[in-house]
């Protein structure tokens, strides 16, 4: 006769947070206390159904169990053991979680059902629900605890409700790099919904220029601190925060502009978690860019197999991730550069047609190398404007992403007609609204990096404090690639 044990509990941390653990076949000698060592035959995932993990018990035996089942939106897992030197049989086990709103906490409910040999059933039942199950959820407890805290061992103690000191670049008047100087700043505990973070790399981005010359006021008020984006670790998190726990490691991209800081406060819904493939010095490289192509290329220039695309600054932060998933898409990829450095760079990241200029003059070339384009990616604005007209192919579509070479002049509509051209200019925010959607996207930039669609770009860094520095090299037109400050 089978026997069957079911046991259940709740575990004081997000169903995210759990799941992360248990979903990895591979990772219980990591936190049940019972298990010696475990490995994946064959070298497959730990997530793969049907993989098989060995793994030795602290008393010396040893099992193979079978991932029979993963599912990521019914938190449910199920496996059997094919090969023990415990005389269970037919032992198959399922894992369930289920979210428990009252307090953001998990309720885990562990059944599993087997045979025994004549007069062992007492035993091997109380030694699965006991030594397996009971102290199983007691491991993880402690394991999640400890996670935090070996995670936020780089953290600094957060003073429960009080602000934190920081070190940050501000602007206190509009203009030059060097009006980027470095002060003494706070960062206040999280409120409702907020998360506080100790940023370790921050993403420089060009806005950063406009705002520091003041010409988007709404978006930096003076003295007021510059910066949209940056990656970090949890320190603490503030009421009704799901999914993040302190010594988490994240990444934001958030349309207050605040992020050169050492320490900062943000809403929890404008950040993503980081997966441990991806270091934090890529994250704050590459999320705001790679999500604005992303943007760029699926929702606005529907790129296809054949799509003839013109990206400006094709060796800029966003021009090489332009670059690279559009020629995976199929595109016919042309792209502007001042240099032929930075047509080299491009063209390894999948620029065919690297367009040498630097007065912005491109329109005959893009006529001769493919009779027009019907996307174009302009972050260069005004000094371009005639000759995004004129390279545009009928029925093209100019994306003006940016003003790198000065504000865009108001466009006359009808100017549109003798192409039947379409004209859109938009912000990266705007497409990243809800938390979802953001982590969506955030995931096909890391997944693109992963299978190599994305070529790493080599990132340029600075510290915090050489922020002016970092601004005059990106407005020189002398970068290639996205540039960070450390913290
Ligand atoms: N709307 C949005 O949501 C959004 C989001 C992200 C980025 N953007 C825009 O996308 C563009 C690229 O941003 P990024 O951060 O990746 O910068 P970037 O491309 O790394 O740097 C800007 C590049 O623009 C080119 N450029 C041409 N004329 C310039 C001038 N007069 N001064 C400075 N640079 C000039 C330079 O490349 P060459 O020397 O090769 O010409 C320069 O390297 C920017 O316009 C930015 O505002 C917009």
């Amino acid at each position: 006769m089978l026997q069957k044990v079911v046991r259940s509990t709740v575990i004081d941390a997000p169903i995210a947070r759990v799941w992360e653990v248990l979903r990895d076949f591979n990772r219980h000698d990591q936190w049940h206390d019972v298990v010696e060592q475990s490995r994946i035959e064959g070298g497959e995932r730990s997530d793969q159904v049907g993989c098989v993990r060995s793994f030795t018990l602290k008393d010396g035996n040893h099992i193979r169990e079978q991932l029979l089942t993963l599912s990521d939106t019914e938190y449910k897992s199920t496996y059997c053991i094919v090969e023990a030197t415990v005389p269970l049989q037919r032992y198959v086990a399922t894992v369930t979680l289920k979210p428990v709103t009252d307090g953001d906490r998990t309720f885990w409910h562990w059944e599993s059902s087997f045979a025994t040999p004549p007069g062992m059933e007492r035993e091997l039942s109380d030694m699965v629900a006991q030594a397996v199950y009971e102290a199983g959820f007691e491991n993880l407890r402690r394991h999640l605890r400890s996670a935090g805290a070996a995670r936020g061992a780089v953290v600094p103690a957060a003073p429960a409700g009080l602000p934190m000191p920081t070190r940050e670049v501000r602007v206190h008047r509009y203009g030059g790099p060097e009006q980027l100087e470095p002060a003494h700043g706070e960062a206040p505990a999280p409120g409702p919904g907020e998360v506080r973070i100790q940023q370790r790399a921050i993403g420089v981005n060009f806005i950063d220029i406009y705002l520091r010359r003041g010409w988007v006021p709404g978006m930096l008020a003076l003295p007021g601190v510059p910066g949209m984006e940056a990656a970090g670790r949890v320190i603490d998190v503030g009421d009704g925060v799901g999914g993040l726990l302190p010594g988490d490691r994240v990444a934001y991209l958030w349309h207050q502009a605040g992020a050169y800081t050492t320490v900062r406060t943000v809403p929890a819904d404008q950040v993503v978690r980081l997966p441990a493939a991806v270091e934090d010095i890529t994250a704050a490289a590459l999320l705001l860019k790679g999500l604005t192509a992303d943007v760029l290329l699926r929702d606005l220039g529907r790129i296809q197999r054949g799509t003839r695309l013109l990206v400006h600054a094709a060796a800029g932060g966003v021009g090489l991730l332009l670059c690279a998933w559009a020629r995976r898409m199929g595109a016919t990829v042309m792209g502007t550069v001042s240099s032929e450095e930075k047509a080299r760079v491009a063209r390894e990241h999948g620029c065919e047609h690297a367009i040498v200029t630097h007065d912005y003059r491109f329109a005959d070339a893009v006529r001769r190398i493919a009779g027009g384009a019907d996307v174009i990616v302009d972050g260069l604005g005004d000094a371009a404007r005639d000759e995004n007209m004129a390279a545009l192919a009928l029925r093209g579509h100019w994306i003006s992403l940016g003003q790198a070479s000065g504000p865009l002049a108001p466009l006359d509509p009808d100017g549109l007609l003798g192409k039947s051209a379409s004209f859109s200019r938009p912000v990266v925010f705007h497409y990243v609204v809800s938390p979802r959607e953001r982590a969506e996207r955030a995931q096909r930039v890391w997944d693109a990096l992963a299978d190599g669609t994305l070529k790493m770009p080599v990132v340029e860094r600075f510290t915090l404090d050489a922020a002016a520095q970092a601004h005059a090299r990106l407005e020189s037109r002398a970068t290639i690639g996205p540039l960070v400050l450390l913290v």
